[in-house]
Parts: C-alpha cells; sequence; structure tokens
C-alpha cells in the first residue's frame, strides 16, 4: 500500500480558488414567528404562517453555518416581536463596537433594546443609535467602506452618524421598488473580509440587484464594482441577494437559479437554504443572521 500523500498547499481548499472565512453571527429562534401587521409589500397578516416551518427552515440554516465551520450565537426571542428573527436589524458591528438600531415602524421599536442589551452583555461597545436606522439590513461592509442603502428604512442622518461612529467611508445609495426596502435584499457582499482591498484594487466583490436602485445609486456601483454579478429580476423576486458569503460557501435561495449558476462560474460555491416560510414576513438568509465583528471572542 502506498503512503496517502501529505497534504500540501493544493489542498482543495486553495486549490478551488476561493477562500472560506470564519464567521461569527447572531440568530433568534423563530418561536414567536408569524406575520401580524404589515410594514413591507411581502406580509399579509391574512395569509397563514406556521410557525414549525419557520423553525425548522431557520434551524437548517443554523446547522448548515455549524456545518460551514462558524460560529453562531442566539439571542432569546421575544413574545410579541415575531420580527426578531431578523436579527440582521438589530445592529451594525465592527471592531467590536456596536451601532445599536432605531427601527422605522413602532412594531419593531421595542426590539432595539434587547439587541442591545445583548451586544453590551456580550462584550461590545455599544454606540446608541439617535437616528432612524436598521442595522445591517441598511448597513453592509465591503472591504473597509460602509455601503448605506435609504429610501425605505434607514434614514441619510444615519448613515452620516455610522460613519460617525466607526470613522470610516459611507456611501450612500438609494433603494427605489419597496419590495427591496432594505439594502441586503439588493446586494450581497461576496467577499466579506475587512481590509479585502488593502494596498490595491478593490477585490471586494458584490453581487446586486441594479432595479432596485436609483438611476444614480447605480451609477456609483457600476463605478466602484466593475466586476459586480448584476442579478437577474427573476433571482431579485425570490430574495436571491439576501445571503451569506464567507469568501467561498454562499447561502442563497433554492430558487435563485440564474444567480446560482453566476456564483458557480465566478469559482464560489452556492449553498442552497430554503427559508421560504420566513419570506411570509419579508425576510430570507441574511436578514436572520447579524455579523458579530470582534467583542470578546
Ligand atoms: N418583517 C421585517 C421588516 O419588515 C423583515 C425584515 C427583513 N430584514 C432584512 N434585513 N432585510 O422589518
Amino acid at each position: 500500500m502506498s503512503p496517502r500523500p501529505l497534504p500540501t498547499e493544493s489542498a482543495p481548499e486553495a486549490t478551488a480558488g476561493r477562500t472560506a472565512h470564519r464567521r461569527r453571527y447572531l440568530m433568534c429562534r423563530p418561536e414567536h414567528f408569524t406575520v401580524s401587521y404589515t410594514i413591507n409589500p411581502w406580509m399579509q397578516p391574512a395569509l397563514p404562517t406556521d410557525t414549525a416551518t419557520a423553525l425548522r427552515q431557520w434551524q437548517t440554516l443554523y446547522d448548515t453555518y455549524v456545518s460551514l465551520g462558524h460560529e453562531v450565537e442566539l439571542i432569546d426571542p421575544v413574545p410579541g416581536l415575531p420580527d426578531m428573527v431578523y436579527t440582521a436589524n438589530g445592529g451594525f458591528l465592527i471592531d467590536g463596537v456596536a451601532y445599536g438600531a432605531k427601527f422605522r415602524f413602532a412594531e419593531r421599536a421595542p426590539e432595539a433594546a434587547h439587541f442591545t442589551e445583548w451586544f453590551a452583555a456580550n462584550g461590545f461597545e455599544v454606540a446608541e443609535a439617535r437616528e432612524v436606522n436598521e442595522g445591517e439590513g441598511d448597513f453592509l461592509l465591503v472591504g473597509e467602506t460602509i455601503l448605506a442603502g435609504t429610501g425605505f428604512r434607514s434614514t441619510g442622518d444615519s448613515h452620516r452618524e455610522v460613519g460617525e461612529v466607526f470613522a470610516r467611508e459611507v456611501v450612500s445609495l438609494t433603494l427605489t421598488d419597496p419590495r427591496f426596502y432594505h439594502l441586503d435584499t439588493a446586494i450581497a457582499v461576496l467577499d466579506p473580509v475587512e481590509g479585502a482591498h488593502r494596498g490595491g484594487p478593490d477585490r471586494a466583490n458584490i453581487a446586486y440587484l441594479p432595479h432596485a436602485f436609483d438611476a444614480v445609486s447605480r451609477a456609483i456601483l457600476a463605478e466602484r464594482y466593475p466586476d459586480a454579478i448584476h442579478v437577474a429580476e427573476a433571482d431579485g423576486d425570490v430574495f436571491g441577494l439576501n445571503s451569506a458569503s464567507d469568501g467561498r460557501h454562499v447561502l442563497i435561495s433554492p430558487r435563485a437559479t440564474g444567480f446560482e449558476a453566476q456564483l458557480r462560474e465566478r469559482g464560489y460555491e452556492p449553498v442552497l437554504v430554503d427559508l421560504s416560510e420566513l419570506l411570509l414576513g419579508g425576510g430570507g438568509i441574511k436578514c436572520c443572521t447579524l455579523e458579530l465583528r470582534g467583542g470578546t471572542r
């Protein structure tokens, strides 16, 4: 029997061209999930929801993250706050600092304090928001730049505030289609690595739905991200962009088949996770995922 070759630098992870980076996420079990009010066009209280299905689908997302080697923290769900499962809206965290959320609608306003309490208890320095903002739903860290969405939820003033809190460049983008009311429904960050563009051209790439933005924002995106994946409306419509990437694996909706093919062409590995029940609340994979950057661990 010939000895097995020792693993070398040409191990599969390296030869595939894309490197996975370990992430730390915050999620919230959808124990109280339902659709009892309408604050986005996807939410129709008249349609029945099934909490058991939501829990099962959510568990698959959780298990997928864990199986990919990511660390997932949990915040306790609170009765009467059915949208708390969408943890992306709970804040925006970089380098151990948590910029708190301030929700646009009264229905979600009480969530903010639960999230900031969790951040403080877990070693984050909390920066309370004075301006209306919905956390990582509208703020995306791309390389070292913060892309910030407005038009439906977070205000332009919050873009200024987030820039002050983190002392980083903020690029404001305006959303125009009410179905894509948060930035994370229209842009997917494919290479979520801080400093990805340090010392060279911006290598942190994105995918986006051009249709969701006004003309000025489309021009900004085209200029800054010439290699971006432009996603078709059919894939955007099934929340294909509401996805999470570790730089190699990109978790997307199984219905976003065009986007899946585009990702494969670029050397990413799409991982299909169906959250159809949570889409009844207007949220998908990214909405259920808040990235924890820095902090105690
Ligand atoms: N029902 C929630 C709302 O309208 C869904 C939030 C989705 N979250 C997101 N990050 N896009 O606020």
